[in-house]
């Protein structure tokens, strides 16, 4: 079997700017063998999709695109930043050995590594689980509060747009200072006579809630803050409080927001250089995102505050150089529209007949049963998946090499 670079057209066959993330699993039961290596492209930016059932190695696999990310060569790897959200707060083991799998990687001939280009940001309240862990982090992570509008909270609280409400909210928010602050909400609900008492209740115990998860203030962090080229940035949100208001979802529709401005004017710059003979010196790098249990941020039902955000990234994030890697138990509740987006697929085991509908409709060229065949043939040891990629315009089998560093998948939480 050749050796591929899965992402690349079938002519562009040197194996640059790419990392090592597998093998190919050949043969079936008892028979069954690794082959050549197969390689990921980062000369592009892709949108993933990595599907399968809970514990078949979705983070797993994600943790070796990130490494390898991270020892593309400098010049390389400083064109770009990947970041993680990170819900279940697993990804800081990057920054430690694979002793677990010391092993398994000698017979895959690979060491155990430790990446220090790892930058990791926090919610405040978990700081000191950091502290006792003896885990370092880089930031504290804080939004500016008067860079979401009274649409992003109709959206974050699942508002009808039509309910006294909704219509409270656009009112209250319009007539805010430049630079408002959570009392500034707070005193303006308090002071409109207009609202009636539960609607007045409703929102006041909404904001003084969000209040108290110490997440926004004045001045928040800033994308500069957080991007930086070269690095795997990890924004741990397992104990970000207030699910209940869509507090994740906030944060990651501002980040995509931010990123792709940012990318679109940097990309303007680019050109405009460019076009001038400059040397090109890339503003704002190229960016990454992950999504872990993505479809709570772009779900194929309903619209969170991350929805509009997202989708702009996967429909238009290519051009100036986004890419969008969302990983999912359950494919077939991601938005189709990301779905017919996708031009890599990871598919660990997956069983049930939505899910491979949902594959089938991202892979209009692959025929249905092909996919249920190749899925059905795969081993049934974490890390073994089939790839479906839109670039080389086929189907393989992969076994994913085993990290380098640490996988506190299992562990979850500190
Ligand atoms: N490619 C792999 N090689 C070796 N072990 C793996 C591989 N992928 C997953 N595993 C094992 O399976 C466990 C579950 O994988 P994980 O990626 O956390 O599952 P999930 O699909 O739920 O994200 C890991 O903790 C690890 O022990
Ligand atoms: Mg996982």
């Amino acid at each position: 079997m050749q050796e591929i670079v899965v992402g690349r057209k079938k002519d562009n066959l040197f194996i640059r700017d790419a990392g090592y993330i597998g093998r190919y699993i050949v043969g079936e039961g008892e028979d069954i063998h690794l082959t050549s290596k197969i390689y990921l492209d980062f000369q592009k930016p892709h949108v993933i999709l990595i599907a399968g059932k809970r514990g078949s190695g979705k983070s797993y696999a994600a943790g070796v695109i990130l490494e390898e990310f991270l020892e593309l060569e400098e010049k390389v790897k400083k064109e770009a930043c990947f970041i993680v959200v990170d819900p279940m707060g697993i990804y800081w083991s990057l920054k430690f050995e694979n002793k677990e799998q010391k092993k398994m990687l000698e017979e895959w001939n690979l060491k155990p590594k430790k990446y220090k280009d790892v930058k990791i940001i926090i919610p405040a309240p978990v700081a000191q689980d950091y502290k006792q862990a003896n885990i370092p982090y880089d930031d504290v992570l804080t939004l500016s509060l008067s860079e979401f509008s009274a649409n992003d909270w109709i959206l974050a609280l699942n508002l009808n747009r039509n309910s006294e409400e909704a219509i409270t909210l656009i009112k209250i928010f319009s007539k805010l200072p430049a630079e408002y602050e959570m009392d500034d909400i707070i005193d303006a609900i308090k002071d409109d006579n207009s609202i009636t008492q539960k609607v007045k209740n409703y929102l006041l115990n909404v904001f003084t809630s969000v209040n108290t998860f110490n997440i926004f203030s004045r001045k928040g962090l800033k994308l500069s803050d957080i991007v930086e080229g070269g690095k795997v940035v990890i924004i741990d949100v397992s104990r970000l409080q207030g699910d209940e208001f869509g507090l994740k979802n906030l944060l990651v529709a501002w980040l995509a927001r931010k990123i792709y401005h940012s990318r679109l004017q940097s990309r303007k710059l680019e050109e405009s250089l460019k076009l001038k003979g400059e040397k090109i010196e890339k503003k704002f790098p190229f960016v990454w995102l992950f999504l872990e249990e993505a479809h709570n941020f772009i779900p194929s039902q309903g619209e969170t505050t991350s929805t509009e955000p997202l989708l702009t990234i996967a429909k238009q994030g290519r051009e100036p150089g986004i890419g969008l890697v969302v990983i999912t138990q359950m494919p077939n509740k991601i938005h189709s529209d990301v779905l017919r987006q996708t031009d890599i697929v990871f598919c660990f085991r997956i069983t049930s007949k939505e899910d491979i509908e949902a594959l089938h409709t991202i892979m209009q060229t692959y025929v249905k049963e092909d996919i249920e065949v190749m899925l059905s043939k795969l081993p049934k040891f974490p890390g073994a998946a089939i790839i479906l990629d839109d670039n080389l315009e086929r189907i393989i089998r992969i076994q994913v090499r085993p990290r380098k560093s640490w996988h506190a998948g299992g562990t979850a939480v500190i």
